[in-house]
C-alpha cells in the first residue's frame, strides 16, 4: 500500500461518534464532534504544579519527540509489558507500563497481594491504602512508571464476569473508595496508577466486539461512579477498554472519553488504550486517546496506528497540534505529579517481563541488544505481614453454628480435605497465568495475576498449627474419590473441606471456562465433596476460594456444616491468613462485597454467552442500576447471604442514631455551581511543529530495529496534502469551550462532595472477645426508580468487650442525588429519603428519615 492510499484509508475512517441515535442518551449527540477537552491543570487534585512542569517540558520537544511519548514501541519490543518511545536528546527514557492490579506481573521476588475483591471484603480504607502503598513500592522498586491497576471495570454486572475479582465489588460506592485509596497509595510511592477498564467491559465473551447500550442515568449512578472517585483521587492514567459503547469502541468514543471523562469528570491525566483496543489513527486521537498500547498493530510502513502515522496526521493537519500537545502534556503531568519530593528521581527498569534469565535481549521482538536485563531486585520488603493481615481480615464468616469456630488448641484431630487446600504440584506458578486448579487457588487467571514468590497453602499452615497443638492431622486431596474423603473426615473433631471456583481473562480457557464462569456452582466436584464429608462428620467447616458468589444454599442448610468461610483470592499468605481466622487470632471482620443468590437467574442481568449474530454482538444493560443487591431487593428475592453480610466471634449492639444537617445554606445557594459555569481558555500549544518533512524522518544512519515502532515519517517523499475533512470540523476546533454544569474539577463539580449531613451512631461490643464491626450506612433516595437502599457509608470499628464507640458518616450532595439526564446534572430528588444503619444490606439496626435541608425542599441545581 502506498503512502497516498494509507492517507486515503485513514481519511475514510469517519468519526462516527455514536452508532445509534439513542434518544435516551442526550449528551451523545453533543459529544459527537466536540473537541477533546485539553488539560488545564487547574482545580482540585494537585495538578497545578505538575501541569506547569509538563507544559515546560513539552514546549522543548520536537514533533517526533512528542509523538514518541504517545506511542508504544510494540509488543515485546522492550522489557516491560508496554513501553513508549523516549526522548534521547533530553535523556528522558520511555514510559514502562506493567500489569497488574494485585502486584507486579511477569517478574520474580515480588509479592502476590490479595485480589481486589478481597480488599472490597475488608471494607477497610486503611488496608486498601496500605496495599496500594506496598504495591507502589514494589512497582517502583522494579523501575516501573505505571502500574496497570486498580480496576473498577468490570464493576460486576453479572456474577460470572471473568475479571470481577480484579476489582472490589459490584457496589459502586465501595468500589469507588477502593479505587481512591489504592490510587493514592500507589501514587504516594512515585508510581502512576491506572484506573481500568474504562468502561462497561462487563464480560469476557465478545469483549473485543460487543456493543453495549446503556442509559445515561445508569452510566452515572453505577458504572461511572467509581471512576469519578478515581479521578478525584488524582489518578494519573485511565485505560479505555476493548468493548464498544453505543456502536463506538471505547478507545474511539467521544461520549465516554471526551464528554464524560475529560469534560464532566475533568480528568487531567492521560488515557491509554487497552492492549490492542485502539482501532483507528484519527478516530482515537480526536476522541481523546493519549497513549497507544502496545503501539504496534497498524499497516506498513508504520505497523502502528500512531507513531509515524500520527506524525503524518499532524503534518497534514488532520489532527491539530493542540491535540498532540494535550496528549503529551497529560502524560507528562501524570509523570510530574508522582515524581515529587523523595520520589523525584526515576530509576530505570531492572527486570524483563519476557525472561527470568539474567541476560536477555533489551528488545525481545527484534532479539537485539543482549545484556543483563534481570537484576532480580527483591522488592517484597515486609509486605508479607500486610498480605497476611488482609487475607485474614477479608475472610467472610458466613455461617458459624454450635460454636464451631474459633477452633482451639484442645482439638484432638482435624482433617483437611480437598485439592483447594493443597500445595500446587510443580510450585505455585506451575500453571502459566495461574490458569488451573491443581492446588489451592489464591488468585484468578489472566493478566490480572502476579507470580507468587511462595504460596502458603491451607494444608501446610493447618498442619503446622495442628502439630503445635499436638492434634492428629489428616490431609486428603480426594475431590473425586468420595470414599477417601469420607475416610479422612470420619471420626475427626473437625473436618475442614475446601472448594473453589476460579475465573479470569478470556485468552486462557480453564476447564471450558473462557474467562467468564460458565455457571455459579463449585468446580472440581466441590459440592459432592462437601456433601460427602458432611455426611460423615457433624462438624464440617467449609472454606471457599472463589472469584465471587457460588451457589451455597444447600451447604448453608446442611446441619453438619457448622461453619462456612469465604476466603476469596487471598494471595501468597493464604494458609496463614486462614489459620489466623479459624483459630481466632483474627476475629473475622470481612463482609461479603457481593450477594450470594440461590440461582444464577436471581441476579437478573445476564451474561451474553452466545450472540444471535456473533459478528455483531450487542447487549443492552436494561436492568439499569439494578444489579446485585439492588436487584435482589427490588425483585423481592431472598439471597442465601446478602451483600454486606459477615459474622464475627463477638456481637454488637447499635444505638443512638443522630443526624446533623451540616450546612443549612448549602441547599439554597449551591455554591459549587459557580465553579462549573463559564468557558475554558482556547487550547494551548507548546513549541512549534517543524513542517519540514526532512526534519521528521529518521536521522541519516539511524539503525531501526524491526519490528519496532518509531515516530518518524517513513520517507522524505511522504505526501502530506490534507486529504479532505475526515472528521466533523468541530472535533479539531481549539477555541474556548463551555464547561459542563456537572464538571469543573477532577471528579466533577466540587459541590457534589460537600457534606450535607453528618450521621452518627453508637456501636457496642456486647460479646466476650474483642472484635471489629463494619457498620454500614444505606440511603433510600425514594421512588420506583431508586433501589430500596444504596450503600453510602461504612467504617471499621475496633472494639474491646463492653466497649462503645461512636461512628460517624458524612453524606455528601452526590450521595443523595440522582442524575438528571435532561439538565445533565446531579439533582436531589423531591422524594423523602431514609437512612439505614446496619450490619449488612438487610440487617438494619437503626433508621430515620433524613431531615429536609432548609431552603432546599429536596431540590437543587434548578
Ligand atoms: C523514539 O524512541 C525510540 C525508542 O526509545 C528511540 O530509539 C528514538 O530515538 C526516539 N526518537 C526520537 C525522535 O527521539
Ligand atoms: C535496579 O537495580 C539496579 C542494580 O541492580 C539499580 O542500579 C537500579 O537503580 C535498580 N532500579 C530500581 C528501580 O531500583
Ligand atoms: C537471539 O540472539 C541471541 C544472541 O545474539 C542468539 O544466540 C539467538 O540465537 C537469537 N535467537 C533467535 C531466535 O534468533
Ligand atoms: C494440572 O493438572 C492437570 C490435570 O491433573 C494436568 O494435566 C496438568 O499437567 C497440571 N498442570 C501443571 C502445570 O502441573
Ligand atoms: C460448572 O463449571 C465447573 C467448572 O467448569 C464444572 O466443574 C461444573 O461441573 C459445572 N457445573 C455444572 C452444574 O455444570
Ligand atoms: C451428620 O453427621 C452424622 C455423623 O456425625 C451423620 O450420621 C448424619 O447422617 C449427618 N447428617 C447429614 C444431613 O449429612
Ligand atoms: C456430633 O456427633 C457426635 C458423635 O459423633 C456427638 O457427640 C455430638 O453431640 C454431635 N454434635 C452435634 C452438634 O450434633
Ligand atoms: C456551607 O455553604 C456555604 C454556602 O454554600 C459554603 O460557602 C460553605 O463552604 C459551606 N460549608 C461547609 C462546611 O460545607
Ligand atoms: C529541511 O530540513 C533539512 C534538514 O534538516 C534542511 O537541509 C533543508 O534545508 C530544510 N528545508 C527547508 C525548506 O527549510
Ligand atoms: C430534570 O431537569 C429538567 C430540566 O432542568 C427538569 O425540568 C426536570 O424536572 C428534572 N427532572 C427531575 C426528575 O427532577
Ligand atoms: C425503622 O425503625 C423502626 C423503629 O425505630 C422499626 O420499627 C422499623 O422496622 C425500622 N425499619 C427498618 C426498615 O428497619
Amino acid at each position: 500500500m502506498g503512502i497516498l492510499s494509507i492517507l486515503t484509508a485513514l481519511a475514510a475512517v469517519t468519526i462516527t461518534f455514536l452508532g445509534s441515535t439513542a434518544a435516551d442518551v442526550p449528551p451523545a449527540a453533543a459529544a459527537a464532534g466536540s473537541p477533546s477537552p485539553w488539560a488545564t491543570g487547574r482545580g482540585a487534585g494537585g495538578w497545578d504544579e505538575a501541569y506547569t512542569k509538563a507544559s515546560e517540558f513539552v514546549g522543548q520537544l520536537t514533533l517526533v519527540e512528542k509523538v514518541n511519548l504517545t506511542t508504544g514501541t510494540g509488543w515485546e519490543a522492550d522489557v516491560c509489558i508496554g513501553m513508549t518511545g523516549s526522548v534521547p536528546r533530553l535523556g528522558f527514557a520511555g514510559f514502562c507500563l506493567q500489569d497488574g492490579p494485585l502486584g507486579v506481573r511477569y517478574t520474580t521476588k515480588n509479592s502476590a497481594f490479595p485480589a481486589g475483591i478481597n480488599l472490597g471484603a475488608t471494607f477497610s480504607r486503611r488496608l486498601m491504602r496500605l496495599r496500594g502503598e506496598a504495591m507502589g513500592e514494589e512497582f517502583r522498586g522494579k523501575g516501573i512508571d505505571v502500574q496497570l491497576g486498580p480496576a473498577a471495570g468490570p464493576l460486576g454486572r453479572v456474577p460470572q464476569g471473568g475479571r470481577n475479582w480484579e476489582g472490589f465489588s459490584p457496589d459502586p460506592y465501595l468500589t469507588g473508595i477502593g479505587m481512591a485509596e489504592t490510587i493514592q497509595g500507589i501514587q504516594s510511592r512515585g508510581v502512576i496508577a491506572c484506573a481500568k477498564h474504562y468502561i462497561l467491559n462487563e464480560q469476557e465473551h465478545y469483549r473485543g466486539s460487543i456493543s453495549v447500550k446503556i442509559d445515561d442515568r445508569t452510566m452515572h449512578e453505577l458504572y461511572l461512579w467509581p471512576f469519578a472517585d478515581a479521578v478525584r483521587a488524582g489518578v494519573g492514567s485511565v485505560m479505555c477498554s476493548y468493548n464498544k459503547i453505543h456502536g463506538d469502541y471505547s478507545c474511539e468514543n467521544s461520549w465516554t472519553t471526551n464528554y464524560l471523562l475529560k469534560n464532566e469528570l475533568n480528568f487531567q491525566g492521560f488515557v491509554m488504550s487497552d492492549w490492542g483496543a485502539q482501532h483507528t489513527t484519527l478516530g482515537s486521537a480526536l476522541s481523546g486517546l493519549d497513549m497507544a498500547m502496545p503501539g504496534d498493530g497498524g499497516a506498513p510502513p508504520y505497523r502502528s496506528l500512531w507513531g509515524g502515522a500520527l506524525t503524518e496526521a499532524i503534518l497534514s493537519g488532520t489532527v491539530p497540534q493542540w491535540r498532540l500537545d494535550d496528549m503529551v502534556v497529560r502524560i507528562m503531568a501524570a509523570y510530574f505529579k508522582v515524581h515529587t519530593g523523595a520520589f523525584a528521581s526515576r530509576p530505570a527498569p531492572n527486570f524483563s517481563a519476557w525472561t527470568n534469565a539474567s541476560v536477555g535481549p533489551l528488545h525481545p521482538s527484534s532479539n537485539s541488544t543482549w545484556t543483563v536485563v534481570n537484576s532480580f531486585v527483591d522488592v517484597q520488603s515486609t509486605h508479607a505481614a500486610l498480605i497476611r493481615e488482609i487475607g485474614a481480615k477479608s475472610t467472610v464468616l458466613l455461617k458459624n453454628t454450635a460454636r464451631a469456630l474459633p477452633l482451639h488448641s484442645l482439638l484432638k484431630s482435624l482433617a483437611v480435605i480437598g485439592r483447594d487446600a493443597q500445595n500446587i504440584p510443580g510450585g505455585p506458578n506451575a500453571c502459566s497465568e495461574r490458569a488451573c486448579i491443581n492446588g489451592t487457588v489464591a488468585m484468578g487467571y489472566g493478566s490480572g495475576t502476579a507470580e507468587f514468590p511462595y504460596l502458603v497453602s491451607p494444608a501446610t499452615a493447618l498442619q503446622l498449627r495442628a502439630a503445635a497443638d499436638g492434634a492428629a492431622f489428616t490431609n486428603a486431596v480426594a475431590n473425586w474419590d468420595l470414599e477417601a474423603a469420607r475416610g479422612a473426615a470420619r471420626g475427626k473433631d473437625v473436618a475442614i473441606v475446601f472448594a473453589t471456583a476460579t475465573a479470569g481473562e478470556n485468552f486462557v480457557v480453564v476447564d471450558g471456562n473462557a474467562g467468564d464462569r460458565n455457571n455459579l456452582t463449585l468446580w472440581d466436584n466441590g459440592d459432592a465433596l462437601i456433601r460427602a464429608v458432611a455426611g460423615v462428620n457433624n462438624n464440617t467447616v467449609v472454606v471457599l476460594h472463589t472469584a465471587g458468589p457460588v451457589l451455597v444454599e444447600e451447604i448453608s442448610k446442611n446441619p453438619n456444616v457448622t461453619a462456612i468461610l469465604w476466603a476469596g483470592f487471598p494471595g501468597q499468605e493464604s494458609g496463614n491468613s486462614l489459620v489466623d481466622v479459624l483459630y481466632g487470632v483474627v476475629n473475622p471482620q470481612g463482609r461479603s462485597p457481593f450477594t450470594w443468590g440461590k440461582d444464577v437467574k436471581d441476579y437478573g442481568a445476564e451474561l451474553l454467552f452466545q450472540a444471535p449474530d456473533p459478528r455483531k454482538p450487542e447487549q443492552s444493560f436494561d436492568e439499569g442500576v439494578f444489579i446485585d443487591y439492588r436487584h435482589f431487593q427490588k425483585a423481592g428475592i431472598e439471597p442465601t447471604y446478602e451483600f454486606g453480610f459477615g459474622l464475627s466471634y463477638t456481637e454488637f449492639d447499635y444505638s443512638g442514631l443522630k443526624i446533623v444537617v451540616q450546612n443549612s445554606t448549602a441547599g439554597a445557594t449551591v455554591p459549587s455551581q459557580v465553579v462549573a459555569h463559564g468557558i475554558t481558555e482556547p487550547a494551548p500549544t507548546y513549541g512549534t511543529v517543524n513542517k519540514n518533512v526532512t526534519a521528521n524522518v529518521a536521522p541519516e544512519g539511524f539503525k531501526k530495529l524491526v519490528p519496532y515502532v518509531y515516530p518518524w515519517l517513513s520517507s522524505a517523499n511522504v505526501s502530506l496534502a490534507r486529504t479532505g475533512s475526515s472528521s466533523p470540523s468541530t472535533a479539531t476546533n481549539g477555541s474556548a469551550q463551555p464547561v459542563l454544569p456537572a464538571g469543573g474539577a477532577p471528579g466533577g463539580n466540587p459541590g457534589l462532595y460537600e457534606v450535607l449531613y453528618t450521621i452518627s451512631a453508637k456501636i457496642k461490643n456486647i460479646g466476650k472477645v474483642a472484635g471489629t464491626e463494619i457498620p454500614q450506612l444505606y440511603v433510600q433516595l425514594g421512588g420506583e426508580e431508586n433501589p430500596w437502599g444504596v450503600l453510602r457509608g461504612f467504617d471499621e470499628v475496633v472494639l474491646e468487650p463492653g466497649e462503645t464507640k461512636t461512628v460517624t458518616f458524612e453524606l455528601t450532595r452526590r450521595d443523595i442525588s440522582n442524575w438528571n439526564t435532561t439538565s445533565q446534572n446531579w439533582e436531589i430528588g423531591n422524594k423523602e429519603k431514609v437512612v439505614f444503619i446496619g450490619q449488612s444490606s438487610s440487617r438494619i439496626r437503626l433508621n430515620s428519615t433524613l431531615p429536609v435541608l432548609p431552603g432546599l425542599l429536596w431540590r437543587s441545581y434548578d
